[in-house]
C-alpha cells in the first residue's frame, strides 16, 4: 500500500495514465510525482525528475480514484428476498425503504458502523477513493442524526436524506414540518448536502421544494433523487433550486433534458438500480448529445442497487447505455467530483489530490472490456476493512 508521506514519490512505468488534464487527458508511457499528498508533476516516464522514492507499476494503467457521488451505506437488514421476488416478476416499490428503516432503527451503533466500514472497504478495493453517504433509513430526529454522525467518520461528503419516504402512520405535512424543523436542525451540523426523494410514493414537487429550501437556509447544498420510477417534476425542481445534481434521470422528457443542459445541474446515472430493478437504463447518449454533464455512481443501498462497484457501473454504462469507455471513466471520476462540487479530486492534473487507482490491466478500457473481473490492484489510500 502506498503511504502518503512528506517525501516525494515518483510513480512510473505507467502504460496509460488518465489525468483529465486539458493538455494531456490520457498519456501513454507516463509517470507522475506525488508530493505532500498532491500531484506535483505529470509527464512521460523518461522525462521524470528525480524523487525521494520510486514506485514502478510495471506497465499498468493508472486512473484517478473513483468518486462515488451517491450511496446509502447506513442501514441494517437484508432485502435479498425482495430482489429475488423482483427477478420473478414483482415490481419495485418505493415503500420497500420502510423495511430497511425498521431494521436500521433496531441496530446498535457498532453494527451500523461495521457495515459502513465493510462496504466502504469493498468500494476502496474496487478503486473508489471518495464516497458520498446519505442518511435516510432512520426517519426520526435521533436516528437520522446518528446515521449522519456515523457516516461523517468515513467521509466529509454526507447527505441528510430525512425526506427519503414518509414513515408509516405519519401525515405527510407533519413529516415535512419535522424534516425541515427539528430534524434538519439536529442533522445539519453533520451534513454537507440535503437530498429528497421526489417521486410518486415519496415526496411531491412542492414538498421537495420546501425541503430543499429549508436545507439551503440551514447551510446545506441541495441534490435530489429524481425521475427514477417514472416521469415527474424532480429534474425541474433540481434545476430551479440550483441543485448540484439530479440523480437517477431514468425517465426524462425533452424539456427535462433541456433544463439539465441549460442549468448545468449534473445528471447522476445509477445503472446498478436499473440492473437490480429490471427497469430500462437511462439514455446517457441523449444526455451527452444535449451537452449534459453525467456522473456515474453506484447508489449502493439494500433495496435497489446492492453493488459497491464502480467498475460494474462503468461496464454497464458502456455496454448498455451507449457511453464510450472514456465518457464512462470520466463520469465515474471527474463527473462524480463535479457532482460533489469538488475540484481537488477525480483528476490527476498538477495540484490535484493524489487519489488514484492502479489497475491490473494496461488500459482503462479493460474496466468495461473485462466485466466482473477485479482489476483494481491497489489505490493510493489504505483499505480500512
Ligand atoms: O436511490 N430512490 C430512493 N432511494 C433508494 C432506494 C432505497 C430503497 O429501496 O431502500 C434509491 O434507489
Ligand atoms: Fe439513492
Amino acid at each position: 500500500m502506498l503511504e502518503q508521506s512528506l517525501t516525494s514519490l515518483l510513480v512510473t512505468n505507467i502504460a496509460e495514465l488518465t489525468t483529465w488534464d486539458t493538455q494531456h487527458p490520457v498519456l501513454t508511457d507516463a509517470a507522475f510525482i506525488v508530493d505532500g499528498g498532491t500531484i506535483a508533476w505529470v509527464g512521460r516516464s523518461h522525462q521524470a525528475p528525480a524523487a525521494d522514492a520510486v514506485d514502478d507499476v510495471g506497465g499498468a494503467a493508472v486512473i484517478p480514484g473513483f468518486v462515488d457521488s451517491h450511496s446509502h451505506l447506513v442501514f441494517a437488514g437484508d432485502r435479498s428476498a425482495e430482489f429475488a421476488a423482483r427477478m420473478a416478476g414483482e415490481p419495485y416499490r418505493a415503500g420497500g425503504i420502510r423495511t430497511t428503516v425498521t431494521a436500521t432503527r433496531a441496530a446498535p451503533d457498532e453494527q451500523l458502523e461495521a457495515t459502513i466500514m465493510r462496504l466502504s472497504g469493498e468500494m476502496r478495493r474496487q478503486g473508489t477513493t471518495t464516497v458520498e453517504i446519505k442518511s435516510g433509513y432512520g426517519l426520526t430526529v435521533a436516528d437520522e442524526t446518528r446515521a449522519l454522525a456515523l457516516a461523517r467518520q468515513f467521509t466529509p461528503e454526507t447527505t441528510f436524506l430525512g425526506a427519503h419516504v414518509v414513515p408509516e402512520d405519519t401525515n405527510v405535512d407533519d413529516y415535512v414540518d419535522l424534516v425541515t424543523g427539528p430534524m434538519l436542525e439536529a442533522c445539519a451540523p453533520h451534513a454537507k448536502w440535503i437530498d429528497v426523494f421526489c417521486e410518486d410514493g415519496a415526496f411531491d414537487a412542492d414538498a421537495a421544494r420546501t425541503i430543499l429550501a429549508a436545507g439551503i437556509r440551514a447551510g446545506l447544498a441541495p441534490r435530489i433523487h429524481a425521475n427514477q420510477l417514472g416521469y415527474g417534476p424532480g429534474v425541474q425542481v433540481a434545476c430551479e433550486t440550483g441543485a448540484a445534481a439530479a440523480d437517477h434521470c431514468t425517465y426524462l422528457t425533452d424539456a427535462d433534458v433541456d433544463a439539465l443542459a441549460n442549468s448545468g445541474v449534473i445528471a447522476g446515472l445509477l445503472p446498478g438500480v436499473e440492473f437490480s430493478t429490471r427497469q430500462p437504463y437511462p439514455n446517457a447518449r441523449r444526455l451527452l448529445d444535449a451537452g449534459v454533464t453525467i456522473a456515474l455512481a453506484t447508489d449502493c443501498n439494500p433495496g435497489t442497487s446492492f453493488t459497491s462497484s464502480m467498475p460494474f457501473c462503468i461496464a454497464v454504462a458502456v455496454r448498455d447505455m451507449r457511453m464510450t469507455v472514456q465518457e464512462a471513466v470520466w463520469s465515474a471520476t471527474r463527473g462524480g467530483a463535479l457532482s460533489l462540487r469538488r475540484d481537488d479530486i477525480g483528476h490527476l492534473a498538477v495540484g490535484a489530490r493524489a487519489d488514484y487507482a492502479v489497475l491490473s490491466a494496461p488500459s482503462a478500457a479493460h474496466l468495461a472490456y473485462r466485466p466482473g473481473v477485479p482489476l483494481i490492484s491497489r489505490t493510493s489510500q489504505p483499505v480500512l476493512a
